[in-house]
């Protein structure tokens, strides 16, 4: 594959999509479209492909930058005229692999396949091709026999065209030199007025070039995104791919229907994941944890042996056997030691909490770092914003903070230090000193029958 440039066409509108976005930046999975494909090129061992762009072309350029070259087309005048734009960088070039950037299921396997069979059988142009049970829209392969005779658009299909089920998948293989010259002879002629690429097979049938086609066995892959309802058929595919690939490496996901991991997501043998979870982004997950039910992460690392229930975290690193939930809410910066307990409707962030310490109840702990063992009674508030600037509190090791604390940052509590239930905390706590604030209890005797009279 030493003499071989893959070109992955992106620059088309998406008009069906109805949206503000380019087409392939659109996300399945947690990566775009764009991306799928560049992964199954990188797959197959194909460095530095070209990503034809136009509209949206900055999004697309900025996402791809790094492990593409882009190459503008200005215009969009069809996937014809796309190609057209990459002919200065097929100089000499053997073997043309070209991809859509809106078919996100192809197959690293299948795309491997079709060029060893282009390149074995010497022939112009090989297309990959698939059987549909419902053709419509895509353009369809019309044979004499075995041998490819030219393929047509749904457009400009005839009524017995329209009846033939194998269509093409907008994949190919060319001999770079015949389609340079095939591509200087396609024209407009057509029901869309654009510079078709398929037209280079009438050229080439003209010519008496060889052509031939690679079915793949597996019709999903040849699925092509052009509206969101095939984007939410193409969601449905690749997740149940991903279910299967984790359940095949030892994870038990209770409920596969409503269990959705993106494509990124790191899993380990042993996790258990309980119904209606969502993992997100770089999520990654050490053995023996429990997730779920009903908890969301995303870009987050939970280690082994932590459960982490009805839970929403983003940006968070949970230690190993922590537990976690239910109703917590990890935001970005939240860092949890080993054997750390979050429990109900407490909300952490941007903060650093020890080995073994507990935040169990009812408390928001933002921009803090609370030491080891330290306990934080039920209602602790840190007071970490002034309305201007963002302060921090820092708890010392085995510290017992006293329900209902508000510590109001800049402060510190030292190591052992104990505050006293409803204080506000303003001045630094010495270690294993006692700080109440707070005014002392007045009883007052026969307060009810003073009151009566
Ligand atoms: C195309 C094929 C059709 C095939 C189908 C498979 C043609 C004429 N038709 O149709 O036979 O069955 O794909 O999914 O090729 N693009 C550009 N520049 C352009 C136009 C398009 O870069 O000027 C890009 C698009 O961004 C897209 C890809 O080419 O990623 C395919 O274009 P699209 O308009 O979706 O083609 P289809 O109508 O689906
Ligand atoms: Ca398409």
């Amino acid at each position: 594959m030493s003499n071989l440039v893959a070109v992955v066409m992106a620059a088309g509108k998406g008009t069906r999509m109805k949206s503000k976005l380019p087409k392939v930046m659109h996300l399945l999975a947690g990566k775009t479209l764009i991306e799928h494909v560049l992964d199954t090129v990188t797959q197959v061992g194909i460095e530095r492909p070209l990503v034809i762009v136009g509209h949206g072309r900055e999004v697309i350029e900025a996402s791809v930058c790094g492990r593409a070259e882009t190459v503008v087309q200005t215009e969009q005048l069809g996937t014809g005229h796309a190609i057209m734009q990459v002919l200065p960088y097929l100089e000499g070039v053997q073997t043309v692999l070209v991809l859509s950037g809106d078919q996100p299921l192809l197959k690293p396997e299948t795309l491997h396949a079709l060029i060893e069979l282009h390149e074995t059988q010497g022939v112009s142009a090989t297309v990959l091709t698939a059987y549909m049970d419902q053709p419509f829209g895509y353009g369809r392969i019309i044979k004499n026999g075995d041998q490819l005779v030219k393929i047509v658009e749904e457009k400009d299909a005839t009524l017995d065209e329209r009846q033939i089920n194998e269509i093409n998948t907008g994949t190919y293989c060319f001999k770079g030199s015949a389609l340079k010259d095939a591509l200087t002879k396609i024209t407009l002629q057509n029901a869309q007025g654009e510079y078709y690429l398929t037209e280079v097979f009438d050229v080439f049938l003209r010519h008496g070039e060889k052509m031939s086609t690679y079915c793949t066995a597996d019709s999903q892959e040849a699925l092509g995104i052009n509206s969101r309802s095939q984007l939410a058929d193409a969601e449905a595919i690749f997740r149940e791919r991903i279910l299967e690939h984790w359940m095949n490496e030892g994870v038990t996901l209770v409920d596969p229907s409503s269990t959705f991991i993106d494509a990124e997501v790191e899993l380990t043998q042993d996790v258990t994941i309980l119904p209606f979870t969502r993992l997100m982004g770089k999520t990654r997950i050490e053995e023996d944890a429990v997730i779920g039910p009903q908890t969301s992460l995303e870009n987050c690392t939970v280690g082994c042996g932590s459960e982490v229930t009805y839970t929403v975290a983003k940006d968070a690193v949970i230690g190993e056997r922590c537990h976690v939930g239910p109703f917590a809410y990890l935001r970005p910066g939240t860092k949890l030691e080993a054997e750390v307990k979050v429990g109900d409707f407490v909300e952490i962030k941007n903060s650093w909490i020890e080995t073994g310490a507990k935040v169990p109840h009812l408390s928001y702990i933002g921009d803090a770092h609370i030491g080891k063992s330290a306990n934080i009674g039920a209602g602790t508030i840190t007071c970490n914003y002034d309305g201007v600037k963002k302060s921090l509190t820092t708890i010392g090791d085995y510290a017992f903070i006293g329900s209902n604390t508000n510590l109001v940052a800049p402060v510190e509590v030292g190591e052992h230090a104990v505050t006293g239930a409803g204080s506000t905390i303003t001045k630094n706590v010495p270690a294993e000193a006692l700080a109440v604030e707070r005014s002392q209890q007045v009883i007052k005797e026969h307060w009810y029958r003073k009151k009566m009279k």
